[in-house]
């Protein structure tokens, strides 16, 4: 035998030389949820470890993850039955709960990126992304109520929106309305293949999201398919996108590796609310060691091309890395 590749794993010194993926807190993007209210915060059950925080109680949250060394967020609002509508016309009221949070965190830490979320959802008492008419998600109608969320939040602070909606057209329709307003310099992290998933259920109870009827599949990916996740990356890019989102992560390696190599734009991968539980669930009930599986599951997302990880493990990961 002349090549014997275990020379290389021989200890830990070689192994570490020939190394190819590495982790860093700077990878992660740590998704946050806030609520009205004060000096609260609640587990969600779904998801162990991960809270709600009103919005006093969420600046020490970030200030605390801003020590350990995690520089990005993401911020979704849980928002009362009572203000949601059709038309989802709280997401851009300037006195509602979000855009008051999005305005105290970038005042308080103008040094971080934060990512807010453009799509109705949080605020339709239909539960859907768009906007419902006899049973339709109308993809056109819904365009004018996100340029004016991402214009609100724009407003309201925001440097770097996330339209996790999946209309047709929304990265150009948004660029076009944020450029108009004035806001050339915020920048738009496409959810570029978000497909249609059972992993964001723990997601749906954090926000009390869930839609009223039907499903996502009408504007949401197809799970089989990995060639239309091209369609959408280069009607991204075209539009104007800054990075493309891949959205889940772990059972997508394959898209985020697809679109890593079709693409010059940044890649971001979106480790989402099952996934996290499902290695939460298993490491309850001593099945798995939960630190090891989740140190594989972030490399292997790095690993196959995303630079930016947007994880509920951010905080525990960082947490390790200074112990
Ligand atoms: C909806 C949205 C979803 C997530 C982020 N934004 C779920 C959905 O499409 O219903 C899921 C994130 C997660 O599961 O962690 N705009």
């Amino acid at each position: 035998m002349l090549q014997r590749p275990r020379r290389n794993r021989a200890n830990a010194v070689i192994r570490s030389m020939v190394e190819e993926t590495r982790l860093s807190v700077q990878d992660m993007l740590f998704p946050l949820f806030v609520m009205k209210g004060k000096q609260q915060k609640t587990e969600i059950k779904s998801m162990p470890g991960i809270y709600r925080y009103t919005n006093d109680l969420l600046l020490k949250e970030i200030e605390e993850c801003v020590q350990l060394g995690i520089k990005s967020f993401a911020l979704f609002p849980q928002v009362p039955e009572s203000k949601k509508d059709s038309l989802a016309t709280e997401s851009y009221q300037s006195e509602s709960l979000y855009l008051q949070s999005i305005h105290e965190i970038s005042t308080r830490f103008p040094e971080i990126s934060l990512l807010t979320d453009v799509a109705m959802d949080p605020y339709s008492s239909d539960g859907h992304d768009g906007v419902v008419r006899d049973g339709q998600i109308l993809n056109d109608e819904t365009l004018p109520i996100l340029a004016k969320m991402a214009i609100a939040q724009a407003q309201a602070g925001s440097r770097l929106i996330g339209p996790s909606d999946m209309m047709d057209g929304r990265v150009g329709y948004l660029r076009e309305s944020l450029d108009e307003a004035g806001f050339s310099n915020v920048g738009i992290m496409s959810y570029t293949a978000k497909y249609a998933s059972a992993f964001y259920g723990p997601f749906r109870d954090a926000l009390e999201s869930a839609p009223k009827f039907g499903d996502k599949k009408t504007y949401q990916m197809n799970p089989a398919n990995r060639r239309e996740a091209l369609i959408e990356s280069e009607l991204d890019e075209a539009e104007g996108a800054d990075f493309l989102m891949v959205k889940p992560a772990l059972a997508y390696l394959d898209i985020i590796s697809l679109l890593r190599e079709n693409s010059h734009l940044p890649i971001a991968a979106y480790n989402v609310s099952g996934e996290y539980a499902m290695i939460k669930a298993a490491a309850q009930h001593g099945w798995l060691d939960g630190e090891k599986a989740m140190l594989e599951c972030l490399l292997s997302i790095k690993r196959a091309g995303a630079q930016v990880i947007l994880t509920y493990f951010a905080k525990e990961f960082a947490q390790l890395k200074l112990s």
